[in-house]
């Protein structure tokens, strides 16, 4: 691994704990690099299945997770995901891709496979990495880690209210079914599962507006001198 040099502040935590929200809005305010390292999972999962790959074929995967190429948007286009050139900024993001990333991020060889790619946006002026082990594999030198969390319910809503907005039809039921399989497979699996890093800062985000855990985290990351 090359010496990373710029100034790292990690995103952790379960699906639906609002991390992406509050990821990107820091990311803007700081003017940082974004790692949405979520997205690169949900890609290898599509790219597999665009691949006709068999569900258990952890080769397979491994090879598309280092070899796809994928580029995210910047600026206005900051939510754009292309693969091989293509836009998949929304089949990416539906439940289905979400449960076959949580699949695919079981197997060490993926994880292995996608390490140096999400270890290359750490470019100045500084990064924000979200994701379930930012803090504790990735980038375990971060100067801010912290890890977000909400109640189960509150997290079902969430996503709820965020798939139906993109005009998905998912019942709320189901949603909370899918999240906690989700999460127990997260949180249960061998390598890199999601835990707290020993240094994060926790915040629980339930019955908190987006903008008081934007203002917690840059009063966090004040305190450590990242910005101003
Ligand atoms: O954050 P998002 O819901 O997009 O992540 C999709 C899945 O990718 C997660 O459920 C998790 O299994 C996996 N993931 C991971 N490590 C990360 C980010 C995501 O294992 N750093």
């Amino acid at each position: 691994m090359s010496a990373v040099r710029a100034p790292i502040v990690t995103i952790d935590g379960p699906s639906g704990s609002g991390k992406g929200t509050i990821s990107r809005a820091v990311a803007r305010i700081a003017g940082w690099h974004l790692l949405d390292s979520g997205a690169l999972y949900r890609l290898v999962a599509l790219a597999g299945l665009e691949h006709k790959l068999e569900l258990d074929d952890v080769a397979g995967h491994a090879r598309l997770a280092a070899a796809m190429s994928v580029r995210f948007g910047t600026g206005p286009d900051a939510e754009q995901v292309l693969l091989e050139g293509r836009d998949v900024t929304g089949a990416i993001r539906s439940e289905e891709m979400g449960q076959g990333a949580s699949r695919v991020a079981a197997w060490p060889a993926v994880r292995q496979a996608l390490l140096e790619r999400q270890r290359a946006f750490a470019e100045p002026p500084g990064l924000v990495a979200d994701g379930r082990d930012m803090g504790t594999v990735v980038f375990p030198q971060a100067q801010l880690k912290i890890f977000l969390t909400a109640s189960p319910e509150e997290r079902a809503r969430r996503r709820y209210k965020q798939l139906k907005e993109k005009g998905s039809g998912a019942s709320l039921s189901a949603l909370s079914r899918e999240i906690a399989e989700r999460d127990a497979r997260d949180s249960s699996r061998a390598v890199a599962p999601l835990v707290p890093a020993a240094d994060a800062a926790l915040i629980d985000s339930t019955g908190l507006g987006i903008e008081a855990v934007i203002e917690r985290v840059i009063e966090l990351g004040r305190r450590r001198a990242l910005w101003a």
